[in-house]
């Protein structure tokens, strides 16, 4: 019989959410470009749940909102520590969601009021959870988010332990941006098929969580960093790329299975991918990834997807 791949032409849902017509990518009818330039991911955010970008007061409430669910319960510390740190950060994610569902008395209360406080509360902790997890694995105490802060702003602090500069803030937050969402993408269908269950919110995240880590979704910019440091010279790529391509293995970060003209995230993330691998002065990493792209293009005519140029966004960055 016939297969549809990747679920071709197969109408699973309609959604007012988001758009990709081409190469244009839309949230509730803003262009990803418009967004990525002038919102901070918490309005973002607010214009998914909601429909529309806040009000300066909305804003503020919705700021509020997350910042009293920033930090982790006191209760998760003592598991927390327990929790063996040589895995891989989506397992221990995963695994720290799982935990926080035991101690939320909304986990399995399906209301509406109930998902907004567990989407407030997932949203605000993830960052959370993933910043203390880096500091742990290194041996270092982690730090409690700072109030009144950006999502991004904390992040970045509970990460490296300092204040980070505004201008380092604005990149985070144009990444988040254009992760937000992206229509029926793997990990959302995934959340979506274990909600449609009525198993709730928790559950759903778990299930894209455990989606997105597989490197032919989010996965592939981990593999798209360990490739460049692997290849580590501009001298060694032609000879790396003819392995891979003669072999038939695939190159991570490229191809897509909605965009085949180009993925106008990944057009956002080249030109910050220039910028931050000069100001850390690995310019070198930018220019393998463009003469990858180059070659990509000439030789199977595929495009860079979102998970290619971030991997050296986030690593400069210092993000691991
Ligand atoms: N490198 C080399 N070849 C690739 C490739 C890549 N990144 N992506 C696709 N191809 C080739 C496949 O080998 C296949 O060739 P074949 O017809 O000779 O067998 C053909 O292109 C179609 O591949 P397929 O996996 O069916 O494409 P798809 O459109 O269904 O899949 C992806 C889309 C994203 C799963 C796929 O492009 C991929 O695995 N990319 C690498 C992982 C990645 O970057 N993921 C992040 C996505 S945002």
């Amino acid at each position: 019989g016939a297969v549809d791949r990747g679920l071709e032409g197969v109408v699973a849902c309609s959604t007012a959410i988001s758009t990709i017509a081409g190469t244009t990518l839309l949230y509730r009818g803003y262009t990803i470009e418009d967004l990525a330039a002038h919102a901070t991911f918490e309005e973002v955010a607010h214009l998914l749940w909601f429909g529309r970008l806040p009000s300066a007061d909305e804003f503020a409430r919705f700021q509020r909102q997350l910042d009293d669910a920033m930090a982790l319960p006191a209760e998760s510390f003592g598991w927390f520590h327990g929790l063996p740190t040589d895995v891989h950060p989506m397992d221990f994610l995963h695994a720290v969601v799982a935990g926080l569902s035991l101690h939320d008395p909304d986990a399995n209360v399906l209301t509406y009021e109930a998902n907004l406080r567990k989407a407030v509360r997932l949203t605000a902790r993830l960052a959370t959870i993933i910043a203390a997890y880096d500091r742990v694995r290194s041996g270092q105490w982690p730090l409690q988010p700072m109030p009144g802060r950006s999502i991004a702003w904390n992040f970045l602090y509970m990460l490296h332990g300092k204040e980070p500069s505004a201008r380092r803030v604005r990149q985070l937050d144009t990444c988040l941006v254009l992760h937000a969402d992206h229509e029926l993408n793997a990990s959302a269908f995934s959340a979506r098929v274990t909600s449609s269950t009525l198993s709730g919110m928790y559950s759903s995240v778990m299930a894209a969580i455990g989606t997105l880590k597989g490197e032919l979704h989010g996965g592939a910019n981990e593999q798209v960093m360990r490739m460049l440091l692997e290849i580590g010279s501009p001298k060694r790529l032609e000879a790396y790329l003819d392995d891979a391509l003669s072999s038939k293995r695939k190159v991570m970060g490229f191809g897509h299975r909605v965009y085949k003209e180009g993925d106008p995230r990944a057009a956002i993330l080249k030109r910050m991918s220039a910028e931050l691998t000069a100001e850390i002065g690995r310019p070198e990493l930018y220019e393998m990834s463009a003469a990858i792209e180059e070659t990509m293009h000439d030789r199977k005519g595929l495009i860079p997807n979102v998970d290619f140029y971030s991997a050296t966004v986030y690593y400069s960055m210092g993000i691991p």
